[in-house]
């Protein structure tokens, strides 16, 4: 693998300054090509947002870009070259519906940093430190399980920043949450960009995107219909597909 984008000068040149990268990436299932020749670039220590319809192909990229699917064909690149386990430990993902341990909120937490080789004291400090970030510390010993949506999503979000990832995938990390938990989210994620994290995410909500994104890539059927900044993505979108979101029109994949 590492030959192949080795030998690949205009690719790694291209992609240079890029953290991550994606080209030419397929997927396809079931006869269909879910995500068809897809090429991105994720700058460093930027919020990319990743919009479009449902079905779009948005969760299924986040997932290719994150390791956890392999891709029918295609390239990712992490600094211009494949990615390796290590590259991969400095990623990490949160879900839309937050997967959580049948253990405590501390157990959670401390579960994700053993993994990843911390232990003792050091363990329990950053545990600590992250409860008091997320404002779970007065839950700690509940059960993961019975938080609230907004708790959970939080849990999962100071799990995912525990050991620190360079690069954070959220995959519509509010979607059911009322305004002040979506707020509270924001402000954590905000808070890990200002830490120099590069951040990834889906979202649906135009007042989201516009609050959180410095860049947009609108999927379309699987397909990129147009990526850029995100004044000209939604500000002076180029696409049909862009267009008709920014305009809340309904457009759907048959319609394109
Ligand atoms: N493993 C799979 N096998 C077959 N089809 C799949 C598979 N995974 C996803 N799909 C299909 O691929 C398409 C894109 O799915 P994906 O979950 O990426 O959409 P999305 O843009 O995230 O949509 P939403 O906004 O609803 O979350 C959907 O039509 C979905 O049914
Ligand atoms: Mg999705």
């Amino acid at each position: 693998m590492r030959d192949t984008v080795m030998s690949m000068t205009p690719a790694k040149v291209a992609t240079q300054d890029s953290l991550l990268a994606a080209r030419d990436l397929c997927f396809h299932a079931g006869g269909k090509r879910l995500i068809d020749k897809v090429s991105v670039v994720i700058p460093e220590g930027r919020r990319t947002l990743v919009m479009g319809a449902n079905g779009a192909g948005k969760s299924l990229l986040l997932r290719l870009l994150h390791g956890l699917l392999s891709a029918t064909s295609g390239q990712i690149l992490w600094q211009g070259a494949a990615p390796d386990d290590r590259a991969r430990r400095t990623q990490a993902m949160v879900f839309q519906r937050p997967v959580m341990l049948r253990r405590s909120v501390l157990a959670n937490l401390n579960f994700a940093l053993s993994v990843h080789g911390v232990r003792g004291a050091e363990r329990a400090e950053q545990a600590a430190r992250a409860l008091d970030m997320a404002g779970l510390s007065d839950l700690a010993r509940h059960p993961a399980r019975v938080l609230s949506g907004g708790e959970q999503q939080r849990l999962a979000l100071a799990r995912a920043l525990i050991c620190q990832p360079r690069l954070l995938f959220l995959d519509e990390p509010t979607s059911s949450l009322d305004p002040a938990s979506t707020q509270r989210i924001e402000d954590l994620i905000n808070a890990a960009h200002g830490r120099g994290v590069t951040i990834v995410m889906i979202t649906h909500d135009m007042g989201q995107a516009r609050r959180m994104g410095d860049e947009v890539i609108f999927l379309h059927a699987g397909q990129v219909a147009e990526s850029g900044p995100i004044d000209q993505v939604l500000g002076h979108p180029k696409s049909e597909a862009a267009r008709a979101w920014t305009q809340g029109r309904l457009y759907t994949s048959s319609t394109f």
